[in-house]
């Protein structure tokens, strides 16, 4: 099962919510392989990967490579990762890759060591998001519960269907909306949910994410929300989280 988490918005929880999805499936058991396709490499300086990868994210684009599940460092237990390269930029910009190379790694069983692969993406509307978007199975979209942030939901869910189209081997869901670095408290945040729960359905996840200072926090000691707290609000608001992402893919098999 691939899952991307796409917004060509930045700063709305793509990488937090991809690294730390991806740690709670593999502490489920599942091989969870995350990919970091963001030149910045957010997911990746927060896994704190200190092993010299000899597989990066440009390897993985410029298909040149097979994919080598040894070559692949395992961060976790049960966690691994495909590690960011500054290089990537240059495919972002030069539109090098178009939605097939990592489809036709998935037909030729590359991926097909793990159970799960999580896609983290760079907040543009670029070929790079094409390409995880075409592999995946699924995708979501995190974003800020405010009016602009929101507007972005909607071009990121156009983008994603343009990505497709012509693409009869890609056949992404779109599992829905999550609202990031809310507080639930406040009534501004629950009429904002209700009115987007008219427009969106049930594309809009019930899980909602707190702001939390220990999600903010934890990528500076190098540690997953169940490492910095396995009994804390953020973590157990994630936990929530991907147990409606398992519920919602049920629904579509
Ligand atoms: N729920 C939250 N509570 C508090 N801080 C948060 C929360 N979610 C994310 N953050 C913080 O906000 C910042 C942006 O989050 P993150 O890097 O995950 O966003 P992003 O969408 O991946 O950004 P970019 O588009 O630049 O890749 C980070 O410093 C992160 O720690
Ligand atoms: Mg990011």
């Amino acid at each position: 099962m691939f899952l991307s988490i796409v917004c060509q918005k930045g700063g709305v929880g793509k990488s937090t919510l991809s690294v730390n999805i991806a740690d709670i499936y593999s502490k489920k058991g599942k091989k969870a392989l995350l990919i970091d396709l963001d030149p910045q490499g957010n997911s990746t300086t927060y896994l704190h990967n200190k092993e010299k990868s000899t597989f990066d994210s440009l390897d993985l684009l410029e298909n040149k490579k097979k994919i080598d599940i040894d070559q692949i460092p395992e961060v976790r237990e049960n966690l691994y990762l495909i590690p960011s390269n500054q290089e990537v930029k240059r495919i972002i910009s030069s539109k090098l890759v178009a939605g097939s190379i990592l489809r036709k790694r998935r037909d030729g069983e590359e991926f097909k060591g793990f159970d799960i692969v999580i896609i983290d993406t760079p907040p543009s509307m670029s070929s790079v998001v094409s390409e995880a978007i075409c592999v995946s199975d699924y995708y979501l979209i995190p974003t800020r519960a405010e009016f602009l942030s929101v507007e972005g939901v909607g071009q990121a869910i156009k983008y994603a269907k343009e990505s497709v189209r012509n693409r009869k081997e890609a056949n992404p869901i779109f599992l829905g909306v999550v609202l990031n670095s809310v507080d639930k408290r406040r009534t501004s945040f629950k009429s904002f949910y209700s009115e987007l729960k008219l427009i969106l359905g049930d594309k809009l996840f019930e899980s909602a994410i707190s702001q939390l200072t220990e999600i903010a926090e934890a990528p500076f000691f190098g540690r997953t929300l169940s490492e910095h707290n396995a009994n804390g609000k953020a973590h157990k608001e994630v936990v929530l989280l991907v147990e409606e992402i398992d519920r919602k893919m049920k629904e579509y098999i």
